[in-house]
Protein backbone atom coordinates (compact mmCIF):
# COMPACT_ATOMS: atom_id res chain seq x y z
CA UNK A 1 0.00 0.00 0.00
CA UNK A 2 1.28 3.67 -0.84
CA UNK A 3 1.21 6.68 0.77
CA UNK A 4 0.29 9.75 -0.46
CA UNK A 5 4.23 10.49 -1.11
CA UNK A 6 4.08 7.17 -3.25
CA UNK A 7 6.13 5.66 -0.50
CA UNK A 8 5.09 1.71 0.15
CA UNK A 9 4.21 1.80 3.62
CA UNK A 10 5.21 -1.19 6.09
CA UNK A 11 1.38 -2.65 6.98
CA UNK A 12 0.81 -3.26 10.65
CA UNK A 13 0.57 -6.43 12.67
CA UNK A 14 -2.94 -6.65 12.60
CA UNK A 15 -3.10 -6.06 9.04
CA UNK A 16 -0.73 -8.55 8.05
CA UNK A 17 -2.39 -11.01 11.02
CA UNK A 18 -6.14 -10.37 9.27
CA UNK A 19 -4.57 -10.76 5.59
CA UNK A 20 -2.00 -13.15 5.59
CA UNK A 21 -2.15 -16.59 3.92
CA UNK A 22 -4.25 -17.31 1.36
CA UNK A 23 -5.47 -15.09 -1.52
CA UNK A 24 -9.10 -15.37 -1.74
CA UNK A 25 -8.93 -14.77 -5.45
CA UNK A 26 -7.06 -18.64 -5.55
CA UNK A 27 -10.49 -19.99 -4.30
CA UNK A 28 -13.34 -18.43 -6.26
CA UNK A 29 -13.43 -15.05 -3.98
CA UNK A 30 -14.44 -16.87 -0.82
CA UNK A 31 -12.33 -15.22 2.20
CA UNK A 32 -11.47 -18.47 3.74
CA UNK A 33 -9.35 -21.17 2.58
CA UNK A 34 -10.78 -24.68 1.39
CA UNK A 35 -10.55 -27.53 4.06
CA UNK A 36 -8.83 -30.05 2.12
CA UNK A 37 -8.97 -33.25 3.00
CA UNK A 38 -6.74 -35.54 1.24
CA UNK A 39 -4.47 -38.59 1.07
CA UNK A 40 -4.55 -38.87 -2.97
CA UNK A 41 -3.85 -36.12 -5.13
CA UNK A 42 -4.59 -37.43 -8.87
CA UNK A 43 -1.53 -36.24 -11.50
CA UNK A 44 -2.95 -36.13 -15.04
CA UNK A 45 -0.68 -38.50 -16.61
CA UNK A 46 2.03 -41.10 -16.30
CA UNK A 47 4.74 -38.71 -17.52
CA UNK A 48 3.45 -35.60 -14.67
CA UNK A 49 2.95 -38.52 -12.20
CA UNK A 50 6.74 -40.06 -13.38
CA UNK A 51 8.16 -36.36 -12.28
CA UNK A 52 5.93 -34.88 -9.62
CA UNK A 53 5.68 -32.24 -11.81
CA UNK A 54 2.34 -30.42 -10.06
CA UNK A 55 1.88 -28.41 -7.13
CA UNK A 56 0.24 -30.79 -4.80
CA UNK A 57 1.35 -34.77 -4.90
CA UNK A 58 0.35 -36.54 -1.76
CA UNK A 59 -1.58 -35.19 1.23
CA UNK A 60 1.31 -35.08 3.88
CA UNK A 61 3.14 -33.15 1.60
CA UNK A 62 1.08 -29.87 1.84
CA UNK A 63 -2.41 -28.91 0.66
CA UNK A 64 -4.21 -25.61 0.07
CA UNK A 65 -5.24 -25.45 3.63
CA UNK A 66 -1.79 -26.00 4.96
CA UNK A 67 -0.11 -23.49 2.33
CA UNK A 68 -2.35 -21.02 3.95
CA UNK A 69 -1.45 -21.16 7.53
CA UNK A 70 2.36 -21.88 6.40
CA UNK A 71 2.60 -18.93 4.70
CA UNK A 72 0.69 -16.65 6.89
CA UNK A 73 2.99 -17.80 9.60
CA UNK A 74 5.96 -17.34 7.40
CA UNK A 75 5.16 -13.70 6.69
CA UNK A 76 4.46 -13.01 10.56
CA UNK A 77 8.18 -15.17 11.40
CA UNK A 78 10.42 -13.81 8.46
CA UNK A 79 10.85 -17.29 7.35
CA UNK A 80 12.06 -19.31 4.93
CA UNK A 81 9.24 -21.84 4.95
CA UNK A 82 7.07 -23.20 7.58
CA UNK A 83 6.25 -27.27 9.10
CA UNK A 84 2.75 -27.62 10.83
CA UNK A 85 3.26 -30.29 13.24
CA UNK A 86 0.32 -32.02 16.06
CA UNK A 87 1.41 -30.46 18.65
CA UNK A 88 3.85 -27.42 20.44
CA UNK A 89 5.84 -30.13 21.53
CA UNK A 90 6.45 -31.67 18.17
CA UNK A 91 7.48 -28.68 17.22
CA UNK A 92 10.18 -28.98 19.37
CA UNK A 93 11.26 -32.48 18.80
CA UNK A 94 11.06 -32.67 15.16
CA UNK A 95 13.64 -29.82 14.11
CA UNK A 96 15.98 -31.66 16.82
CA UNK A 97 15.62 -35.25 15.39
CA UNK A 98 16.13 -33.08 12.14
CA UNK A 99 19.30 -31.51 13.50
CA UNK A 100 20.91 -34.00 15.50
CA UNK A 101 23.45 -36.65 14.95
CA UNK A 102 24.91 -39.88 17.15
CA UNK A 103 28.26 -37.97 18.33
CA UNK A 104 26.78 -34.66 18.28
CA UNK A 105 26.76 -32.07 21.20
CA UNK A 106 23.60 -30.12 21.95
CA UNK A 107 22.75 -27.03 24.89
CA UNK A 108 19.72 -26.43 26.39
CA UNK A 109 18.77 -23.74 28.52
CA UNK A 110 18.42 -25.22 32.10
CA UNK A 111 14.91 -23.26 32.28
CA UNK A 112 13.59 -24.93 29.34
CA UNK A 113 10.08 -26.21 29.28
CA UNK A 114 10.09 -29.88 30.77
CA UNK A 115 8.75 -31.80 28.25
CA UNK A 116 11.57 -30.34 26.02
CA UNK A 117 14.11 -31.31 28.75
CA UNK A 118 12.39 -35.19 29.09
CA UNK A 119 12.96 -35.59 25.60
CA UNK A 120 17.07 -34.72 25.33
CA UNK A 121 17.17 -36.63 28.56
CA UNK A 122 15.84 -39.53 27.35
CA UNK A 123 15.52 -40.05 23.25
CA UNK A 124 18.21 -37.27 22.45
CA UNK A 125 20.54 -39.54 24.97
CA UNK A 126 19.67 -42.60 23.59
CA UNK A 127 20.55 -41.34 20.56
CA UNK A 128 24.18 -40.78 21.43
CA UNK A 129 23.71 -37.03 21.58
CA UNK A 130 25.84 -35.45 24.38
CA UNK A 131 22.66 -32.66 25.96
CA UNK A 132 24.05 -29.96 28.39
CA UNK A 133 22.21 -27.36 29.99
CA UNK A 134 23.24 -23.83 30.65
CA UNK A 135 22.40 -20.82 32.83
CA UNK A 136 19.59 -18.55 30.85
CA UNK A 137 22.07 -15.83 31.96
CA UNK A 138 24.57 -16.64 30.03
CA UNK A 139 24.25 -14.56 26.72
CA UNK A 140 28.15 -14.38 25.30
CA UNK A 141 29.10 -16.69 27.77
CA UNK A 142 27.61 -19.13 25.71
CA UNK A 143 30.94 -19.60 23.91
CA UNK A 144 32.62 -21.57 26.87
CA UNK A 145 30.17 -23.98 26.68
CA UNK A 146 30.46 -24.77 22.77
CA UNK A 147 32.61 -27.32 21.72
CA UNK A 148 33.90 -28.93 18.39
CA UNK A 149 30.88 -31.02 18.13
CA UNK A 150 28.18 -28.39 19.23
CA UNK A 151 25.22 -28.82 17.07
CA UNK A 152 22.47 -27.01 17.96
CA UNK A 153 22.14 -24.26 20.89
CA UNK A 154 18.40 -24.67 22.07
CA UNK A 155 17.12 -21.38 23.67
CA UNK A 156 13.05 -20.41 25.55
CA UNK A 157 12.94 -16.72 26.51
CA UNK A 158 11.47 -16.13 28.65
CA UNK A 159 11.95 -19.37 30.49
CA UNK A 160 9.15 -21.60 31.38
CA UNK A 161 7.36 -20.66 34.59
CA UNK A 162 10.51 -18.28 36.12
CA UNK A 163 10.81 -16.26 33.26
CA UNK A 164 13.95 -15.61 33.15
CA UNK A 165 15.21 -13.60 30.02
CA UNK A 166 18.29 -14.58 27.68
CA UNK A 167 20.29 -12.54 25.35
CA UNK A 168 19.35 -13.95 22.02
CA UNK A 169 20.92 -11.78 19.65
CA UNK A 170 24.79 -12.52 21.90
CA UNK A 171 24.34 -16.15 21.62
CA UNK A 172 23.32 -16.07 18.13
CA UNK A 173 26.03 -14.30 17.48
CA UNK A 174 28.74 -16.73 19.30
CA UNK A 175 26.50 -19.86 17.54
CA UNK A 176 27.07 -18.48 14.03
CA UNK A 177 30.70 -18.26 14.79
CA UNK A 178 31.13 -21.24 15.80
CA UNK A 179 28.61 -23.09 13.42
CA UNK A 180 26.52 -24.20 15.69
CA UNK A 181 22.24 -23.69 14.59
CA UNK A 182 19.98 -21.78 17.33
CA UNK A 183 16.40 -23.26 17.83
CA UNK A 184 13.98 -21.01 20.02
CA UNK A 185 10.56 -21.88 21.40
CA UNK A 186 9.18 -18.54 21.41
CA UNK A 187 5.41 -19.41 22.23
CA UNK A 188 5.91 -16.92 25.26
CA UNK A 189 5.67 -13.70 22.66
CA UNK A 190 4.54 -15.24 19.20
CA UNK A 191 5.66 -13.38 16.17
CA UNK A 192 4.13 -10.54 17.18
CA UNK A 193 6.38 -8.89 20.15
CA UNK A 194 9.44 -11.34 18.94
CA UNK A 195 10.62 -12.02 15.40
CA UNK A 196 13.59 -14.58 16.83
CA UNK A 197 14.71 -15.04 12.71
CA UNK A 198 15.44 -10.86 12.77
CA UNK A 199 17.69 -11.77 15.96
CA UNK A 200 19.86 -14.51 14.23
CA UNK A 201 18.00 -17.48 15.65
CA UNK A 202 17.91 -19.98 12.51
CA UNK A 203 14.76 -22.07 13.88
CA UNK A 204 11.73 -20.30 15.58
CA UNK A 205 9.20 -23.25 17.27
CA UNK A 206 5.66 -22.07 18.71
CA UNK A 207 3.13 -23.73 19.98
CA UNK A 208 -0.15 -22.34 17.84
CA UNK A 209 -1.73 -24.59 20.76
CA UNK A 210 -1.57 -21.64 23.28
CA UNK A 211 -2.32 -17.60 21.23
CA UNK A 212 -2.89 -18.78 17.75
CA UNK A 213 -5.90 -21.10 19.06
CA UNK A 214 -6.72 -18.77 21.93
CA UNK A 215 -9.80 -21.33 22.97
CA UNK A 216 -7.84 -24.15 24.56
CA UNK A 217 -9.17 -26.56 22.01
CA UNK A 218 -6.71 -26.97 19.52
CA UNK A 219 -3.19 -28.97 19.79
CA UNK A 220 -0.47 -27.90 16.80
CA UNK A 221 2.77 -26.28 16.33
CA UNK A 222 4.71 -24.74 13.62
CA UNK A 223 8.15 -24.87 13.11
CA UNK A 224 9.89 -21.97 11.32
CA UNK A 225 13.25 -21.84 9.40
CA UNK A 226 15.50 -19.82 7.72
CA UNK A 227 16.82 -20.19 4.27
CA UNK A 228 19.80 -22.00 5.67
CA UNK A 229 17.62 -24.69 7.60
CA UNK A 230 14.56 -24.76 5.83
CA UNK A 231 15.58 -27.81 3.11
CA UNK A 232 17.11 -29.98 5.99
CA UNK A 233 13.83 -29.06 7.87
CA UNK A 234 11.57 -29.82 5.35
CA UNK A 235 13.55 -33.07 4.55
CA UNK A 236 13.33 -34.22 7.92
CA UNK A 237 9.41 -33.65 8.32
CA UNK A 238 9.14 -35.55 5.42
CA UNK A 239 10.63 -38.53 6.36
CA UNK A 240 8.98 -38.54 9.18
CA UNK A 241 5.28 -38.39 7.49
CA UNK A 242 4.49 -35.66 10.23
CA UNK A 243 1.11 -34.07 9.41
CA UNK A 244 -2.14 -32.34 10.85
CA UNK A 245 -5.44 -32.19 10.27
CA UNK A 246 -7.23 -30.01 8.02
CA UNK A 247 -9.62 -28.72 10.51
CA UNK A 248 -7.16 -27.80 13.15
CA UNK A 249 -5.00 -25.98 10.58
CA UNK A 250 -7.83 -24.02 9.60
CA UNK A 251 -8.84 -23.23 12.93
CA UNK A 252 -5.50 -21.71 13.60
CA UNK A 253 -5.43 -19.85 10.43
CA UNK A 254 -9.08 -18.38 11.44
CA UNK A 255 -7.60 -18.22 15.39
CA UNK A 256 -4.61 -15.68 13.44
CA UNK A 257 -6.91 -13.38 12.43
CA UNK A 258 -7.81 -12.48 16.09
CA UNK A 259 -4.64 -12.84 17.75
CA UNK A 260 -3.14 -9.48 17.55
CA UNK A 261 -5.84 -7.65 19.23
CA UNK A 262 -6.46 -11.14 21.96
CA UNK A 263 -2.76 -10.58 22.61
CA UNK A 264 -3.44 -6.97 23.10
CA UNK A 265 -5.75 -7.71 25.71
CA UNK A 266 -3.67 -10.20 27.60
CA UNK A 267 -1.11 -8.24 27.79
CA UNK A 268 -3.29 -5.42 29.26
CA UNK A 269 -4.92 -7.24 32.26
CA UNK A 270 -1.75 -9.14 32.45
CA UNK A 271 0.10 -6.04 33.31
CA UNK A 272 -2.74 -4.64 35.07
CA UNK A 273 -2.76 -7.59 37.41
CA UNK A 274 0.86 -7.83 37.86
CA UNK A 275 1.78 -4.67 38.93
CA UNK A 276 -1.11 -4.91 41.49
CA UNK A 277 0.01 -7.92 42.57
CA UNK A 278 3.31 -6.24 43.55
CA UNK A 279 1.45 -4.05 45.85
CA UNK A 280 0.23 -6.57 47.87
CA UNK A 281 1.32 -8.55 51.22
CA UNK A 282 2.18 -12.10 51.10
CA UNK A 283 3.66 -11.48 47.25
CA UNK A 284 7.07 -11.44 47.83
CA UNK A 285 7.75 -10.89 44.04
CA UNK A 286 6.54 -11.36 40.60
CA UNK A 287 8.20 -12.62 37.73
CA UNK A 288 7.16 -10.41 34.58
CA UNK A 289 9.54 -9.46 32.12
CA UNK A 290 7.85 -6.20 31.53
CA UNK A 291 7.73 -5.41 35.21
CA UNK A 292 10.55 -2.79 35.74
CA UNK A 293 11.44 -4.85 39.03
CA UNK A 294 12.10 -7.81 36.51
CA UNK A 295 16.24 -8.46 36.02
CA UNK A 296 15.58 -9.22 32.53
CA UNK A 297 13.31 -6.48 31.63
CA UNK A 298 16.92 -4.26 30.13
CA UNK A 299 16.65 -7.39 27.48
CA UNK A 300 13.32 -7.74 27.13
CA UNK A 301 13.02 -3.76 26.22
CA UNK A 302 15.38 -3.65 23.58
CA UNK A 303 14.27 -6.91 21.87
CA UNK A 304 10.38 -7.44 22.42
CA UNK A 305 7.48 -5.34 21.20
CA UNK A 306 5.32 -6.62 23.75
CA UNK A 307 4.73 -9.07 26.49
CA UNK A 308 1.72 -11.80 26.54
CA UNK A 309 -0.44 -13.27 29.13
CA UNK A 310 1.46 -15.44 31.70
CA UNK A 311 3.42 -15.01 34.03
CA UNK A 312 4.75 -16.28 37.72
CA UNK A 313 4.23 -15.04 41.20
CA UNK A 314 6.52 -15.99 44.57
CA UNK A 315 4.37 -16.60 47.43
CA UNK A 316 6.34 -15.25 50.88
CA UNK A 317 7.47 -18.45 52.71
CA UNK A 318 5.57 -21.04 53.44
CA UNK A 319 5.37 -24.18 50.82
CA UNK A 320 3.27 -26.69 49.25
CA UNK A 321 0.25 -26.18 51.96
CA UNK A 322 0.36 -22.69 51.41
CA UNK A 323 0.41 -23.17 47.30
CA UNK A 324 -2.56 -25.43 47.86
CA UNK A 325 -5.02 -23.27 50.08
CA UNK A 326 -3.98 -20.43 47.14
CA UNK A 327 -5.04 -22.44 43.97
CA UNK A 328 -8.06 -23.99 46.05
CA UNK A 329 -9.38 -20.95 47.41
CA UNK A 330 -9.49 -19.73 43.29
CA UNK A 331 -12.99 -19.60 41.49
CA UNK A 332 -12.32 -17.70 38.14
CA UNK A 333 -8.94 -19.29 37.78
CA UNK A 334 -9.46 -23.20 36.81
CA UNK A 335 -6.45 -25.67 37.30
CA UNK A 336 -5.10 -26.58 34.31
CA UNK A 337 -2.22 -26.84 32.40
CA UNK A 338 -1.90 -24.94 28.82
CA UNK A 339 -2.12 -21.68 28.21
CA UNK A 340 -3.01 -18.76 25.57
CA UNK A 341 -6.56 -19.72 26.06
CA UNK A 342 -9.41 -17.01 26.59
CA UNK A 343 -9.57 -18.40 30.20
CA UNK A 344 -7.61 -17.86 33.13
CA UNK A 345 -5.73 -20.66 34.80
CA UNK A 346 -3.08 -21.48 37.62
CA UNK A 347 -0.91 -23.88 38.67
CA UNK A 348 1.93 -24.33 41.35
CA UNK A 349 5.62 -24.51 39.37
CA UNK A 350 8.42 -26.85 40.33
CA UNK A 351 11.84 -26.29 39.48
CA UNK A 352 12.82 -29.99 40.72
CA UNK A 353 14.13 -31.13 37.40
CA UNK A 354 16.38 -27.94 36.97
CA UNK A 355 20.08 -28.55 37.03
CA UNK A 356 22.40 -25.01 36.91
CA UNK A 357 19.71 -22.32 37.47
CA UNK A 358 19.71 -23.26 41.07
CA UNK A 359 17.76 -19.50 41.89
CA UNK A 360 16.60 -19.29 45.98
CA UNK A 361 13.17 -18.32 46.26
CA UNK A 362 11.37 -17.50 49.17
CA UNK A 363 8.57 -19.44 49.05
CA UNK A 364 6.49 -21.79 46.77
CA UNK A 365 5.94 -20.19 42.74
CA UNK A 366 2.27 -20.09 41.29
CA UNK A 367 1.95 -19.85 37.81
CA UNK A 368 -1.05 -17.51 36.28
CA UNK A 369 -2.12 -17.24 32.53
CA UNK A 370 -4.62 -14.28 32.43
CA UNK A 371 -7.37 -14.89 30.44
CA UNK A 372 -10.11 -12.53 28.57
CA UNK A 373 -12.01 -12.03 31.97
CA UNK A 374 -12.82 -8.40 33.27
CA UNK A 375 -9.65 -7.45 35.14
CA UNK A 376 -11.49 -6.75 38.23
CA UNK A 377 -13.12 -9.96 38.76
CA UNK A 378 -9.84 -11.71 38.73
CA UNK A 379 -8.55 -9.48 40.84
CA UNK A 380 -10.81 -10.28 43.46
CA UNK A 381 -10.32 -14.21 43.18
CA UNK A 382 -6.97 -13.35 43.45
CA UNK A 383 -7.38 -11.62 46.60
CA UNK A 384 -9.42 -14.83 47.79
CA UNK A 385 -6.06 -16.85 47.03
CA UNK A 386 -3.84 -14.15 48.71
CA UNK A 387 -6.31 -14.33 52.06
CA UNK A 388 -6.20 -18.44 51.71
CA UNK A 389 -2.69 -18.92 51.69
CA UNK A 390 -2.06 -16.12 54.51
CA UNK A 391 -4.12 -18.07 56.58
CA UNK A 392 -2.16 -21.49 55.80
CA UNK A 393 0.58 -20.75 57.52
C1 LIG B 1 6.97 -23.06 26.22
C2 LIG B 1 6.16 -24.20 25.71
N1 LIG B 1 6.55 -24.82 24.60
C3 LIG B 1 5.87 -25.86 24.10
C4 LIG B 1 4.72 -26.32 24.71
C5 LIG B 1 4.04 -27.53 24.16
O1 LIG B 1 2.85 -27.25 23.52
P1 LIG B 1 1.73 -28.37 23.39
O2 LIG B 1 0.92 -28.32 24.65
O3 LIG B 1 0.97 -27.96 22.17
O4 LIG B 1 2.44 -29.68 23.19
C6 LIG B 1 4.26 -25.69 25.86
C7 LIG B 1 3.03 -26.17 26.54
O5 LIG B 1 2.69 -25.79 27.63
C8 LIG B 1 5.02 -24.62 26.39
O6 LIG B 1 4.63 -24.01 27.53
Amino acid sequence: MEDISGKKKPLGINTRLTHGGNDPRDYHGFINPPVVRASTVLFPDAQTMATRNQKYTYGTRGTPTSDALCQAIDALEGSAGTILVPSGLAAVTVPLLAFLSAGDHALFVDTIYNPTRHFADTMLTRLGITVEYYDPAIGAGISALIRPNTRVIFTESPASNTFEMQDIPAIAAKAREAGAIVMMDNTWATPVYFRPLDHGVDISIHAATKYPSGHSDILLGTVSANERCWPALKEANGTLGICVSPDDTYQILRGLRTMGVRLEAHQKRALEIARWLETQPGVASVLHPALESHPGHAIWKRDFTGASGIFSIVLEGGAKKKAHAFLDALELFGLGYSWGGYESLALQVSLADRTVSKTDYPGPIIRLQIGLEDTADLIADLQNGLAAAAAAE
